[in-house]
């Protein structure tokens, strides 16, 4: 019997936080792979707050994902038949899958993936794009260099939790801000960052101005609106401030237009500041070098990897791509596939 796959498909475009309404759930049989294609059976999905962008209509950096796709989605799966002379049956590959169970696709597109490096979990999170992204953001487009003050938002998160880290190990003091008692607790405790800030707790300025009697040097926000506008507050003179996400944004009700600017802006004037938005992906070419580095750290026990996974099925991704937007995630969000 054919094996039938289950996807996600993008239905409507969605106003603020997307509903249920705003998927359609399909079941297709498998496609057989034609010449120099692979088929592989997906086994974790990864949750990324861009997602929400995708679903937008509109330029970015990425084309938007069509009404009646199957929504965008990086993974991590294994080849289950090869039409490819260099992809093995068994073989684990990274791919850019999208919300579904399997996926075809050529074997020159899918990435390899050595399972003795780390888990696949964390070839997903702080050694996968997550990882990078903190990597090139932190020291390209920020210049950390040591004894700055780095301060991270999202610092929780997938990218925050690794963007603090590598300011520990280069010698930087971190601030950490994050929602909550707990994840806070987690960011000195066992990340090693100096100050944890719980933007929820309220008088976060307040709190921030304590946490860096020296202001900032590098300020990597993941978060943007008043979180963004408190670190512009701290800026040092010479400081860097680095776009990576604006996450506290993506669900506006008005979409782009409704999104919620800095008013003190001027900061960057005073401070002789920059600020700069960067995408992981211009990064590309040097993303083997970055991962070594990366899982190098790891292996010596300097940075901690940590992964939220949900186990489910395809049809649990619009819910669990909600846990992202309400904190519910610790480290990288990721979706485990059980076996069909
Ligand atoms: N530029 C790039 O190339 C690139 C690449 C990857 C990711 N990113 C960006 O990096 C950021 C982090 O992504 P990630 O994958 O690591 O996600 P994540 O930080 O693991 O998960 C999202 C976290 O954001 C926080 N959050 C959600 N809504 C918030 C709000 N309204 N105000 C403040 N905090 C809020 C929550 O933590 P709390 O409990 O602390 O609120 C939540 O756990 C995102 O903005 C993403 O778009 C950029």
């Amino acid at each position: 019997m054919t094996p039938m796959n289950r996807q996600v498909r993008l239905a409507a475009r969605p106003t603020g936080l997307p509903k249920p309404e705003d998927w359609e759930h399909t079941t297709e049989p498998v496609p057989d792979p034609g010449e120099g294609e692979v088929l592989v059976r997906m086994e974790l999905l990864s949750l990324d707050p861009a997602m929400r962008g995708w679903m937008n209509e509109g330029r970015s950096y990425v084309p938007p994902v069509q009404l009646g796709e199957v929504m965008r989605a990086e993974g991590i799966g294994r080849v289950v038949r090869s039409n490819h002379p260099n992809v093995a049956e068994g073989q684990p590959v990274r791919a850019v899958s999208g919300v579904q169970e399997y996926v075809t696709a050529s074997g020159d597109r899918v990435e390899p993936v050595d399972e003795s490096v780390a888990p696949l979990t964390s070839q997903l999170g702080a050694i996968g794009t997550a990882g990078l992204t903190a990597y090139f953001g932190l020291l390209d487009v920020g210049a950390a260099k040591e004894d700055d003050t780095v301060v991270v938002s999202g610092a929780a998160g997938a990218v925050g939790s690794v963007a603090g880290q590598i300011a520990r190990i280069k010698g930087c003091r971190v601030v950490g801000i994050a929602g909550g008692e707990e994840k806070c607790r987690w960011l000195t405790d066992d990340l090693g960052f100096d100050v944890a800030v719980d933007y929820r707790a309220g008088a976060l300025q307040g709190a921030l101005r304590d946490a860096t009697p020296d202001r900032i040097d590098v300020f990597f926000d993941n978060v943007g609106g008043e979180i963004l506008e408190a670190g512009l507050g701290r800026l040092g003179r010479g400081a860097r401030v680095v776009i990576c996400g604006a996450i506290s944004q993506y669900n506006a009700e008005g979409g782009i237009e409704d999104v919620h600017g800095p008013r003190n802006y001027l900061s960057l004037l005073v401070n002789r500041a920059r600020m700069e938005g960067f995408v992981v992906f211009d990064f590309r070419r040097r993303y083997a070098e970055a991962a070594r580095e990366l899982a190098g750290w790891l292996h010596s026990g300097a940075l901690v990897a940590r992964e939220h996974v949900v186990d489910g099925t395809v049809d649990d991704f619009p819910d669990v791509l909600l846990k992202l937007f309400r904190g519910e995630n610790t480290g990288k969000l990721l979706l485990r596939l059980a076996a069909s």
